[in-house]
């Protein structure tokens, strides 16, 4: 008796570590998962000399266990869906972090802007490419806001190496649509991100190999 007891018990907790084990160590792996760009970490990870972490411009907590709130920084703004890419699930935003006028904490990404460029097609703004030298921008939905800002110009200031760049609204880094053909597969953006184009990396004197770069932004 006791021993079909036992096995029965046996089986289960084989079962349950069957199971739970897997998708536990897969989480796991995605916060500390190598990875190249922000593309390669799940969700709101981004990518931090090589693995992937927590966002510290949007003060998540996953990989550090999820028990300290966020700070009030990009508490108002929750995510309205999500949308699978790939298998892995992705956070939709209609809003971005408050907007400060003395300076708004952003993460900088980069993108091409010209005709064939990685930016797919011609920008929101004005139906048309902004080939280099041009100093432009795609800001998150949020920030994008029903396209209010687009012509308008902002400062963009390192928090690392201290310098500016005033570069022009041009396009939206979508935070809501993607996953689809449109969109190269791409997942949405996250809801933080002045998605700029090279000169606007090479005057704040930043390497763009990195991918991503802290920054402030204000209007110029
Ligand atoms: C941007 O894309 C175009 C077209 O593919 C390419 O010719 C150009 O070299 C790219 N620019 C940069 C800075 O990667
Ligand atoms: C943009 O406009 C739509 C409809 O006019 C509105 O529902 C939405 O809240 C606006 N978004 C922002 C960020 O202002
Ligand atoms: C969006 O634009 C409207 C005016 O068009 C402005 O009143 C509002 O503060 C802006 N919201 C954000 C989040 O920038």
């Amino acid at each position: 008796m006791a021993s079909i007891a036992s096995v029965i018990l046996l089986a289960f907790f084989c079962l349950f570590n069957f199971i739970t084990l897997p998708l536990f160590t897969n989480a796991i792996s995605s916060c500390n998962g190598p990875c190249q760009t922000l593309n390669d970490c799940k969700g709101n990870l981004i990518c931090i000399n090589g693995k992937c972490n927590d966002d510290p411009d949007i003060g998540s907590h996953i990989c550090s266990g999820g028990s300290t709130p966020p700070p009030n920084n990009g508490g108002s703004c929750q995510p309205s869906g999500s949308l699978k890419c790939k298998g892995e699930s992705y956070p939709q935003y209609t809003c971005s972090p408050p907007f400060v006028p003395s300076g708004t904490r952003a993460t900088l990404t980069l993108n091409n802007f010209s005709k064939g460029g990685d930016g797919g097609g011609p920008s929101k703004c004005d139906e048309k490419y902004h080939p280099l030298p041009e100093k432009v921008v795609a800001l998150s939905t949020g920030w994008f806001n029903n396209s209010s800002r687009c012509g308008k110009k902002i400062r963009i200031t390192s928090t690392k190496t201290g310098r500016q760049s005033v570069a022009k609204v041009v396009d939206e880094c979508d935070s809501v649509n993607g996953c689809d053909d449109e969109h190269a597969g791409q997942p949405p953006c996250r809801n933080n991100i002045v998605d700029a184009s090279q000169s606007v990396w090479d005057e704040l004197g930043l390497d763009s190999n990195v991918g991503h770069a802290s920054v402030t932004w204000s209007m110029a």
